[in-house]
């Protein structure tokens, strides 16, 4: 049981999902959003969970509301079960058009944000938290999908944060902290589009039992939504 869950990206898809899951077992919950103006879903959870949601601001594409969020969590020092970097974006960018600018926004809000949110994160966790980072499939360098679409900034991005996460549950396994890059699956959200495979509700279905079920051992892993490996 989660007592304590922080989800970034809360305001909509997944993290969205996942923030009203953890609520409606009667867990704490800090989700953060860029946004100043909230969604009309975000803003009806915290009108009926006030006193169990609190919305903070960030904008993982600006290090310094990374650096303040950071202040914010070792100001309060509240220890956390879960925390979940889920925040990400994904653009589409064909070869022959490819450039910095994309490369760079990709790896700024895809990897060194969920580094830098961990780095802030993990002295609060508790022995036996988690640490789940959102990844993706077309990460995986052996199974190379979906190489003919444009998807190669946000590829590349996931893949660098499956490198710095696995490095990280190396550094915080002795403090008994669970580190796990877990892939939703295609689902149907703003990023997936209507065509993906899985419904946000059947994917949260998925990866809250994989959660809960995650052990040490399982640290490090690049996992699907059901639990099972995917290889590098
Ligand atoms: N959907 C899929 O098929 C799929 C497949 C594999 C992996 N994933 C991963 O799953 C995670 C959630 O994806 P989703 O499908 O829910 O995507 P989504 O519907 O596009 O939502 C993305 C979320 O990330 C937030 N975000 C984007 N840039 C941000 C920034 N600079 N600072 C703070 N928040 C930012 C968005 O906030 P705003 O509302 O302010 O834009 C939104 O809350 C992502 O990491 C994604 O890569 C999704």
């Amino acid at each position: 049981m989660q007592n304590w869950v922080l989800v970034t990206g809360a305001d909509r898809g997944l993290g969205l999902a996942f923030v009203t899951h953890y609520l409606s077992l009667g867990c704490h919950v800090i989700a953060t959003t860029r946004r100043e103006q909230y969604t009309n879903e975000l803003a009806e959870l915290q009108r009926v969970h006030s006193t169990k949601l609190d919305i903070q601001h960030l904008d993982l594409a600006d290090e310094q509301s990374i650096n303040s969020f950071a202040q914010q969590l070792a100001d309060k020092k509240r220890k956390l079960d879960l925390v979940i970097n889920n925040a990400g974006i994904s653009q589409i960018q064909q070869f022959g058009r490819w450039d910095s600018a994309t490369f760079l926004q990709h790896f700024m809000v895809n990897s060194v944000a969920p580094a830098l949110v961990a780095q802030a994160a993990i002295p609060f966790i508790t022995a036996g938290g988690k640490l789940v980072q959102i990844t993706s499939g077309v990460a995986s360098l052996q199974l190379n999908i979906g190489a003919d679409i444009g998807l190669d900034a946000y590829a590349a991005s996931k893949a660098a944060l499956n490198s710095i996460s696995r490095r990280l549950s190396a550094k915080v396994a002795e403090q008994n902290i669970i580190v796990t890059l877990l892939n939703p699956g295609w689902v149907q959200t703003d990023m997936g589009g209507e065509q993906a495979t899985m419904s946000i509700e059947d994917a949260i279905k998925l990866m809250t039992q994989s959660i809960e079920k995650l052990t040490l051992e399982q640290s490090g892993k690049f996992i699907e939504a059901d639990g099972s490996i995917i290889p590098w």
